[in-house]
């Protein structure tokens, strides 16, 4: 959506993200394929760069572990890379959602006003939000915080029609950020010049050079009438809980984290067997179970591959049932750290201390674990290969 918008004779766009881009880079733009998390990368892709403008991550609500994992600390190592590099500014992608539980009673809602987060991933953006100032103020870094309303292609219900930023007014915006004379730390709202808007304070981006052009007002009779509302009806809807914070839906009991029953017992550690003389292994890469939150601990397994991992965790609705797809690429970002595992030759484990011959291993996970994502091929290796202890739980 930005890409074009942002696009400047003379400036050059370097485009990174977790999956490649859906199209190639063109002029004027480079392409770099990396994980938010991964700091080596984030330093070598910002370095020579003039600001940073960060977008990567988890867009809505999660789990804690994949939000702790890549929005949270995704953010810290775009704020320490950028420091690391020189960069002298960070643009950060925060939400309406960090103050989500502003009532409507106290609408406009200030620039800076303090997080009421809604949900894990508006906690996420209230952390990006003070590892902003933290930069800023102990390492005069530039940082600005622009906590988007509902930045889409058009407003998809009646609340867009007050929340909606347009693409066009993102990209105006996301420029004025990048261009703006010394911002300092700011923390400001993106949305566009809406007739039933005024939910935020504009002042901020306004400072900064923004002028909002678009208005939602010009899609609400499509939007009212899908949403089954009558032009006459009142708006907002005073019996709609949407309309009675900042946040809208994400405030709503509906995205309240599930609570596992405190009786439930730890299910029992899958199995795996490892094929005698197979020789040559590989190391695998797990995903964090959604439904429960959970992270793998890290693991070896042997080929033949593909080996599935029982689970009696039913795939969460949402979710892709498998394959190498773009909620995949976000765990395997989340795990990758902690892949590095048993190797096996032969039939024998070796770890640092020396654990002997295996060829039926008990894996153990830190709960349990849907499916495998990804395989990361190892070389052969003739000598043993030392496993921290926290990660070398493997059993007889
Ligand atoms: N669209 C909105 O209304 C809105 C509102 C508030 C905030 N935001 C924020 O703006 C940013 C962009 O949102 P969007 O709506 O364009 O979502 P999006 O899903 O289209 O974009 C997020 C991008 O981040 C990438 N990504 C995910 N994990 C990554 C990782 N570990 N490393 C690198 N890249 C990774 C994804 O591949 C994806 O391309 C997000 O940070 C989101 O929280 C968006």
């Amino acid at each position: 959506m930005l890409r074009s918008r942002l696009a400047r004779p003379g400036r050059v766009l370097r485009l990174l993200d977790v999956v490649p881009l859906p199209t190639a880079a063109g002029p004027g733009e480079e392409a770099l394929t990396a994980s938010v998390t991964d700091m080596a990368a984030m330093t070598a892709a910002c370095a020579g760069v003039d600001a940073v403008i960060h977008l990567g991550g988890i867009p809505s609500e999660d789990a804690w572990a994949p939000i702790l994992d890549v929005n949270i600390n995704g953010t810290y190592t775009v704020f320490e890379a950028a420091r690391r590099a020189g960069v002298p500014r960070v643009v950060f992608a925060s939400s309406n959602h960090a103050v989500g539980f502003a009532p409507a009673a106290s609408f406009p809602v200030p620039d800076g006003a303090a997080p009421v987060p809604d949900t894990y991933y508006g906690v996420s953006k209230a952390a990006g939000e003070a590892l902003a100032a933290l930069y800023a103020h102990r390492y005069g870094s530039e940082a600005v915080c622009v906590r988007i309303l509902s930045c889409f292609e058009r407003p998809r219900n009646p609340r867009m029609l007050a929340t909606w930023l347009s693409p066009d007014d993102a990209g105006r915006l996301f420029d004025a950020c990048v261009t703006a004379p010394a911002p300092g730390f700011r923390v400001i709202y993106g949305v566009s010049a809406n007739t039933r808007g005024g939910w935020v304070s504009l002042d901020g981006a306004r400072a900064l050079g923004y002028e909002p052009l678009d208005d939602a007002e010009r899609y609400a009779p499509e939007v009212l009438a899908a949403a089954g509302t009558g032009p006459d009806a009142a708006w907002p809807d005073p019996d709609d809980p949407v309309f009675r914070y900042l946040g809208g839906d994400f405030t709503l009991p509906s995205r309240d984290a599930p609570i596992p029953p405190a009786s439930s017992p730890e299910r029992p550690l899958p199995v795996m067997t490892a094929v005698p003389g197979a020789g040559r292994f590989a190391g695998w890469s797990l995903s964090a179970c959604r439904a429960c939150s959970r992270s793998p601990y890290s693991f070896g397994l042997a080929r033949p591959n593909p080996v599935t991992v029982p689970s009696a965790c039913p795939a969460p609705a949402d979710e892709p049932a498998s394959g190498d797809d773009a909620a995949s690429q976000f765990h395997v970002s989340a795990v990758r750290r902690v892949s590095r595992s048993a190797i096996m030759t032969g039939s024998t484990v070796r770890t640092g201390v020396n654990t002997p011959l295996l060829d039926t291993l008990r894996l153990t996970f830190a709960h349990h674990v849907r499916r495998v994502v990804t395989q990361r091929n190892r070389p052969r290796r003739s000598n043993p290969v030392r496993i921290p202890r926290r990660q070398g739980k493997i059993f007889p």
